[in-house]
Formats: structure tokens, C-alpha cells, sequence
């Protein structure tokens, strides 16, 4: 039953039914019950008569979509990636964009460090071979990787996530770390992460792990393609807890067949759900289906943050953690 006067806001996705609640004390609450990916098309019609959504990454708020949905005031995104938002576009028609930044931060980072050491020491290889029934003796270079300890760690994207990698393996693993970013650090936070800034040119040529960890942007898109990946040791690992897109996946898979690399540990694709078909045969990289921040606890922080942009602006007129464009 809708509420006169009440505004009327969508959840273009599933969620934790705790946050669904809380927007029922303010909104009208319009759910996507099946979970489905809506089309353009069918979200746009979902969309009418709404104020406010809550939308995950893969949900794109573009001209087109706005256009058709003049009443739209707020889009909030259970994500601290943004690149599903057309962000000239949201402010020619008015509209607000916001994120989840911080609440993951800590649960990416480690993460991102998850992957660093099952492709460095094999681990879904190996465990592969055992489950086949494989294993029928010790033997002294079986499943022997590379080393995490003592080795330079490479960072591509110094943001928070990046500086908790850098954080970890400095820490944790006494790794030099050396990273590239649009814009270098202050000292105190260098100092605090034991970082050394680089050139692009030197990160690839010297990392043993490079993990990325930057934004997609137009100009990130292939950040990592041919080029890049000859300028790495054969014995580097590549870690992208990025974006897809950013790694050209073909250039990837190709070098990993070449042994131009050792090994990949690859969180997001291109495309996805789709994932390039020569990566899921080769036997040197790790895939996981985009959970980097899925852990119960950020999973709840994200949802929660996303209703309470909605909730603030649509209550107040000031959201909590809008997005600009960069
Ligand atoms: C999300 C992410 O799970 O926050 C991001 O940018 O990539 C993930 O944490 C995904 O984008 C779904 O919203």
C-alpha cells in the first residue's frame, strides 16, 4: 500500500531485508524481488514516479535512463566504484550521485592481499590437483611458487584501498612497496605506508606483485594491455581488485600462456559475469567472481550507507557521501 505524500524510492537489487526495512520508515519502497539484472529499458520503467535509488555497480544512470525519469532526484550506489554513473549527465538533469566509500576499505585491502598470496603460492592450482585425486607423492618443486615475504610489492591506484594493501605488505610482510598514482602522497602517509613513489615505467619493471587498485576511468581503460604486460618480469604476479577493463584480458591471457608473466589473481573482467574464455583454461591464475568486499559485515555497512545517502538527502537535502566527477 503506497502512503500519500510519501516519496517513493527503488532497490534495483537484492539487499539485506534489515535495509529494505528502514526505508519503509520513510519511503514508499519499490524492491527488485527476483534479483535480476534489469535491462535499461525494464529499470527506466521501474524507475517511474521514483525520487531516490539504490543501485549497485552494475545499474547504469545515463542520459537516456534519466531523460526518461524526470522525477529522480538521488541515485545511491552500494559501491565505492562509480563508474556506472554518467556523472555530466546526472548534473545536467539534477541528480545526485553517491557512494560507499570507507566502510570496505580495510575488507578490499585484505582481500587484494588473499589474492596475492594464492597466486603467488598457488593455492587454487594446488587444490585443484588434490580434489582430482592427483596427488600420489611429495615432490620437490611441486606447486612451488614465488615469494610474498622480502619481495617488492607494486601498487597502480594510491587511494584508501591501495594504501591498506601497501599497509599490509609492508607491515605484515616486510615487502618494499612502491606504487604510481595519479597524484603522489604526502610524506606522512608514505611514511605510514613505507611507500616509495615511481614512475609507471619503473612499477612494471619492478614490481614482483602488482596490484591495482585504481578507478575506471575513461583513461584507465587498458591501463594494463600488451605494452605494460612486456615490461614485467616473467617472474611478476598481476593482481587487478579493480575494475575490469582497466587489464585488457586478451593482452592478459595471452601473456600468461607466453609466460611474459607468472601468474594472475583477477577479481574483475571484462564484461562480467563473462569471463574471457582462454583465462578459465589456463592453470596460472586465480578467479574469483568479484567479492572483494563481500564479507557480512561490509556487506551491511555498504547497504546501510547507501539507504542513509537516501535517506539524508531525501530527508534533509544533504547526502552523506556524494561523488564528484574526477
Ligand atoms: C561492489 C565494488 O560489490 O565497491 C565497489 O566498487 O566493486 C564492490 O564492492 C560492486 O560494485 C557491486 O556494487
Amino acid at each position: 500500500m503506497t502512503h500519500e505524500n510519501r516519496p517513493t524510492v527503488l532497490v534495483a537489487r537484492g539487499i539485506f531485508p534489515e535495509v529494505v526495512v528502514k526505508l519503509r520508515q520513510h519511503f514508499d519502497v519499490k524492491t527488485n524481488d527476483t534479483d535480476e539484472d534489469w535491462s535499461a529499458a525494464e529499470l527506466a520503467s521501474r524507475l517511474q514516479g521514483c525520487v531516490g535509488a539504490l543501485t549497485t555497480g552494475s545499474q547504469r544512470i545515463d542520459d537516456a535512463l534519466l531523460t526518461a525519469c524526470p522525477q529522480l532526484k538521488i541515485v545511491a550506489n552500494m559501491a565505492v566504484g562509480y563508474n556506472n554513473f554518467d556523472l555530466t549527465a546526472m548534473a545536467n538533469h539534477g541528480v545526485v550521485g553517491t557512494n560507499t566509500p570507507d566502510v570496505l576499505t580495510e575488507t578490499t585491502a585484505d582481500f587484494g592481499f588473499a589474492l596475492v598470496l594464492a597466486t603467488a603460492r598457488r593455492l587454487t592450482e594446488s587444490e585443484h590437483f588434490l580434489r582430482a585425486g592427483l596427488w600420489t607423492r611429495w615432490a620437490y618443486d611441486l606447486f612451488a611458487g614465488s615469494e610474498v615475504h622480502g619481495s617488492t610489492l607494486g601498487i597502480l591506484g594510491m587511494g584508501r584501498i591501495g594504501q591498506g594493501v601497501a599497509r599490509r605488505g609492508a607491515h605484515g610482510f616486510g615487502m618494499r612497496v612502491i606504487y604510481h598514482n595519479r597524484s603522489r602522497l604526502d610524506a606522512a602517509t608514505e611514511a605510514e605506508c613505507k611507500a616509495e613513489y615511481v614512475s609507471k615505467n619503473d612499477l612494471l619493471a619492478q614490481a614482483d606483485h602488482l596490484v591495482l587498485v585504481l578507478p575506471y576511468t575513461p583513461g584507465n581503460h587498458h591501463a594494463i594491455g600488451a605494452a605494460e604486460l612486456k615490461q614485467m618480469k616473467p617472474t611478476a604476479n598481476l593482481i587487478n581488485i579493480a575494475r575490469g577493463g582497466i587489464v585488457d584480458d586478451a593482452a592478459l591471457a595471452q601473456a600468461l600462456r607466453d609466460g611474459q608473466i607468472a601468474a594472475a589473481g583477477l577479481d574483475v573482467f571484462e564484461g562480467e559475469p563473462q569471463v574471457h574464455p582462454e583465462l578459465l583454461t589456463l592453470p596460472n591464475v586465480v578467479l574469483t567472481p568479484h567479492i572483494a568486499s563481500a564479507t557480512v559485515g561490509t556487506r551491511k555497512a555498504m547497504a546501510h550507507l547507501a539507504a542513509d545517502n537516501l535517506i539524508a538527502y531525501l530527508t534533509q537535502g544533504q547526502p552523506l557521501t556524494p561523488v564528484t566527477p574526477r
